[in-house]
């Protein structure tokens, strides 16, 4: 890396802009659930549907997935930041979750706000991560909870300047 950009630095500032925290899963050739916390997911086109998301070449869930073929992205809510925290690393990932199958055979986790069932279309190196694009088969909401968030460092919740005004209002 150039001195113009020091690691640490490129971390700190990155940190400063907001992301989604959104489960990517899998199963693995003995049908066992798989999956990682990612903040790097979004949408990228309508025709033909397509979405993705960055991944350390590294990751384990990554060759899972390059094996299966498919996933799931699970946009997490408000309220699961300790399951976020046990997808973002550590062995027992699914210990004390509920999932169900998707169409694709993808684990969706319960207490979520939407999920997003893929095919992977394509995976794209890019510096040290890679690009996985996926082809989007099946997508639903599930609930009109408020998304966990992920800025500076630390989880936080949603709170619509909408619903603010509501509040305000109604305690008038
Ligand atoms: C909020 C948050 C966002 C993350 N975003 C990403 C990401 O976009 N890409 C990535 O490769 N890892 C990301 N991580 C880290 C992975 O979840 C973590 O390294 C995980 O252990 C990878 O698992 P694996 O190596 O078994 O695939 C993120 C972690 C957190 C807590």
């Amino acid at each position: 890396m150039s001195d113009a950009v020091e690691g640490r630095y490129f971390r700190e500032v990155l940190g400063h802009f907001p992301t989604s925290v959104v489960a990517i899963t899998t199963t693995d050739s003995d049908r066992q659930p798989r999956g990682m916390i990612v903040g790097t997911f979004m949408s990228v086109s309508l025709e033909p549907p397509l979405v993705s998301f960055l991944v350390d070449g590294s990751s384990n869930t990554l060759r899972t997935i390059r094996t299966a073929g498919r996933f799931c992205a699970n946009a997490l809510a408000g309220n699961q930041e300790r399951l976020s925290r046990r997808m973002a690393g550590g062995p027992n990932r699914f210990e004390g979750t509920e999932w169900e199958e998707s169409p694709l055979g993808n684990p969706v986790l319960a207490g979520i706000v939407a999920w997003v069932d893929c095919t992977v279309e394509k995976i794209v190196e890019l510096g040290d991560h890679q690009l996985v694009v996926g082809q989007v088969r099946t997508l639903r909401v599930e609930s009109m909870k408020t998304p966990l968030l992920f800025f500076r460092g630390g989880y936080g919740d949603y709170l619509s300047s909408a619903g603010l005004l509501l509040d305000r209002l109604v305690g008038w």
